[in-house]
């Protein structure tokens, strides 16, 4: 059975694109395992480990690893560089303002539903053109979706990207303009765009509905999280009401690169006990030492309350967007589990293997 819900959402700094989505749901096949392991708990002094034991005196069988991710149904690579998927682009808007430093726009393509994605995987993009240095096609660059398997219209017949413009002057002083970045940045509607994938599973938003979800993002690393966080606000699913708590840490250079903060203040107010946003804008703002901003320094604010939540057994840390956000908020979960007697390298694998900390940085 179907149900459908009605949401107004505006895309952040632009003027004129409202976009009125009415959304309509799907319910999604559901894989029930017909062995049921034996899980035993063992307590330890880092965590209360689960080791799966198999109660029978026959041969050993395969163990089925239950994941607590919502991978049923994921589709990985339908569409290969050799044969793309030829999307057109919707729209495409500058959701930065004039004074940030960098461009970062908000692009919608169409896929007439032909690329079945979920809510954390990427998809490629080749840009049209040839590479001069081999005098054949570019080559695909991966890009996060940023809408949830809906859309942003609701149809589940869109994907939407959040790219950064990359401009960067090399060695010699010239001004050099990404490839990939550009060539979708100056999308304009109607021009055609070749996809692939979808791809990745590590970003999978985990099954359990009352979870709390960690997310922490670095300028265009917020683009899973937009997608997790429509599916968790703005859209009725038959299978999935969200009602634990989802914390996003974003990351920016100024305030006028604060990306989809609109939508998420619109999030807040319908439901204020299940979402927390803070922001560090690490060229406005520095803590009480006059550090900069970054984003493991405003976590450190909360370094207590956030290490408190990782001992549960369903709190989901997802972490995307630069390399270097990783060493910084190691080093905080490394001090603090330390206090605790704890070993973080070692509790971190387990928490990976329990699919409770999730990294895509680049
Ligand atoms: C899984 C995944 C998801 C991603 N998601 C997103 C996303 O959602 N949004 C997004 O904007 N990007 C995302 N990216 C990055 C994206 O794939 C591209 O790498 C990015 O857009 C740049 O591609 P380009 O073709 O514009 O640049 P290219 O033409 O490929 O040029 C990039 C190259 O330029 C050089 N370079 C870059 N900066 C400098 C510098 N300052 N000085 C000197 N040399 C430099 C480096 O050699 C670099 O490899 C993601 C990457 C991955 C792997
Ligand atoms: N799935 C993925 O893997 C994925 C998805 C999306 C994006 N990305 C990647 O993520 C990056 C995002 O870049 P962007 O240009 O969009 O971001 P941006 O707008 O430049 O913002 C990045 C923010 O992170 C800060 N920062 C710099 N070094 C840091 C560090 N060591 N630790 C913590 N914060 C740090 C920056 O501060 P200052 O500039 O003031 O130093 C800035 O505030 C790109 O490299 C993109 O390719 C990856």
């Amino acid at each position: 059975m179907a149900s459908a819900v009605s949401a107004i959402v505006s895309l952040p700094s632009s003027k004129s694109a409202a976009i009125s989505t009415r959304t309509s749901l799907i319910t999604q096949e559901r894989v029930s395992f017909t062995k049921v392991p034996y899980y035993k708990n063992v307590s330890s002094n880092v965590k209360s480990l689960s080791i799966r034991a198999q109660v029978t005196t026959e041969a050993p069988a395969k163990v089925e690893k239950i994941s607590k991710k919502q991978e049923e149904g994921v589709v990985t690579n339908k569409y290969r560089p050799k044969e793309p998927y030829v999307g057109r682009c919707l729209l495409n808007t500058k959701i930065t303002g004039d004074d940030a430093p960098g461009e970062t726009w908000h692009m919608v393509f169409t896929t007439e539903g032909e690329i079945p994605y979920k809510e954390g995987q990427s998809i490629g993009v080749i840009p049209d053109g040839i590479d001069p240095k081999n005098g054949k096609p570019h080559k695909l660059r991966l890009y996060s979706i940023a809408s949830s398997a809906l859309g942003d219209f609701g149809d589940s017949k869109t994907v939407s990207l959040c790219v950064k413009r990359l401009v960067y002057t090399n060695d010699a002083g010239e001004e050099v303009k990404g490839v990939c970045s550009n060539f979708l940045c100056d999308l304009k509607p109607g021009a055609e765009v070749q996809i692939t994938g979808p791809v990745g599973k590590e970003m999978l938003m985990p099954k359990d509905p009352n979870a709390t979800v960690i997310m922490l993002a670095t300028g265009t690393g917020i683009a899973p999280f937009r997608s997790f966080m429509w599916k968790m606000f703005f859209e009725k699913h038959e299978d999935y009401k969200f009602n634990g708590l989802a914390w996003l840490f974003l990351g920016v250079p100024t305030s006028s690169s604060l990306l989809y903060k609109e939508e998420f203040e619109k999030m807040k107010e319908m439901k204020p006990d299940n979402l927390r946003v803070d922001f560090a804008v690490s060229r406005e703002q520095t803590n009480e030492k006059g550090e900069k901003m970054y984003i493991q320094t405003r976590m450190a604010q909360y370094d207590r309350e956030l290490w408190e939540l990782l001992k549960k057994d369903n709190t989901f840390v997802y972490m995307c967007g630069l390399k270097g956000m990783e060493k910084g908020i190691d080093d905080i979960m490394g001090t603090l589990a330390a206090e605790d007697g704890i070993d973080w390298v070692t509790y971190k694998k387990q928490l990976k293997k329990e699919g409770q900390w999730n990294v895509e940085v680049y």
